[in-house]
């Protein structure tokens, strides 16, 4: 199947801890906001009905881009549709005149629209090319099994996939693709099933999914956009505006987490009796809000067991200079 030939309204998305996620964006009439990634527009539609407020909505993806342009002609010149990652959001909206928002939303990971077609290759549930790119550019997850070495495949895969027997699947992967190309999901699937066991009594995941996180992580450089992304809100927030972050696995958590951290100034305690140092002019730029991660309620989780993992967290900005921009 084409991707371009799928009715992006076929596919539901419901949104993940859409509630909690509106209460901390602090939405006002007048205000401009940021969701970076827009995906079905569950949130968009949320912040636009909440107030007469503008907002961006971010999506790399075409298919969900041209959901966005169908939301355009419900809101008209308060909505603002905008093709591109949000690593990059500051240039993006730089283009369209604005250097500062109210408040930044990032619901990461892949929407439904995504991982149930099977033509994006994005799961193992149904055959299709073995592809996973959100966007358009760059090698496909096909094209990393087929060409990567043994060695760095292992090391991707227990990195980002968190697989304690990304060896056995490096070298069952390398050993296949000998006799030909591995090129749908039903066959990569397929081969690591067959070298990583699965969990007794039926309670554990499917054996195929924390490789196939790896390479969804990896083809679409999703950590280093992450960090991109947070540094970018950290130049684009007004001051008490709100950064809230929804995230799906703990490789994301801990990095927001972290990120947060440093910036309120938890981790750069310098001894006083030290000499001045280069990070001495780094004033907190941010303060935590959630102490803890906000997890989705027993409600929520009945209605939609997808957002089993998802863990959002809020902090706000303060009036100190990004640091992204300090010495
Ligand atoms: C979990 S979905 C968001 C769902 C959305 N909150 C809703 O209510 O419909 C994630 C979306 O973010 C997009 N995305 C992921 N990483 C991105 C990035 N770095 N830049 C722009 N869009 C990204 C994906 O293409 C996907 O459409």
């Amino acid at each position: 199947m084409n991707m371009r030939s799928v009715d992006a309204g076929q596919y539901e998305h419901i949104p993940v801890l859409c509630d909690e996620a509106i209460c901390q964006l602090n939405i006002r009439n007048g205000g401009r906001y940021v969701d970076g990634t827009f995906g079905k527009g569950g949130y968009a539609s949320r912040i636009l009905e909440e107030a007469s407020c503008q907002l961006f909505a971010i999506d790399r993806d075409p298919m969900a881009f041209a959901e966005a342009m169908n939301l355009s002609k419900r809101y008209g010149e308060r909505f603002i549709p905008l093709q591109g990652c949000f690593g990059e959001m500051d240039s993006l909206l730089a283009e369209q005149g604005t250097a500062k928002v109210d408040a930044i939303v990032l619901d990461l990971g892949v929407s439904s629209l995504q991982l149930d077609d099977p033509s994006r290759g994005f799961s193992f549930r149904f055959d299709g090319p073995l592809d996973m790119r959100m966007g358009q550019d760059g090698p496909t997850a096909g094209d990393i099994v087929n060409s990567m070495a043994e060695s760095d495949l292992a090391d991707l895969i227990y990195t980002l996939g968190e697989e304690r027997y990304s060896r056995r699947v490096s070298k069952a992967i390398v050993e296949a693709r000998v006799n030909q190309p591995i090129s749908s999901t039903n066959a990569l699937a397929k081969i690591i099933r067959e070298v990583v066991p699965y969990k007794k009594f039926g309670q554990g995941i499917d054996p195929a999914t924390k490789t196939f996180q790896a390479l969804r992580i990896y083809v679409n450089d999703e950590l280093g956009e992450l960090d991109r992304g947070l540094k970018a809100a950290e130049r684009l927030l007004n001051t008490g505006g709100r950064l809230v972050i929804v995230a799906f696995h703990s490789l994301e958590d801990r990095r927001v987490k972290n990120f947060l951290n440093e910036r309120q100034g938890k981790t750069t305690g310098r001894s006083r009796y030290l000499p001045p140092g280069k990070d001495d002019n780094k004033r907190p730029s941010f303060s935590v809000i959630t102490k803890r991660p906000v997890r989705p309620s027993a409600a929520e989780l009945k209605q939609n067991p997808r957002a089993r993992s998802a863990r959002l967290r809020v902090a706000e900005r303060t009036s100190a200079a990004p640091w992204s921009e300090l010495n």
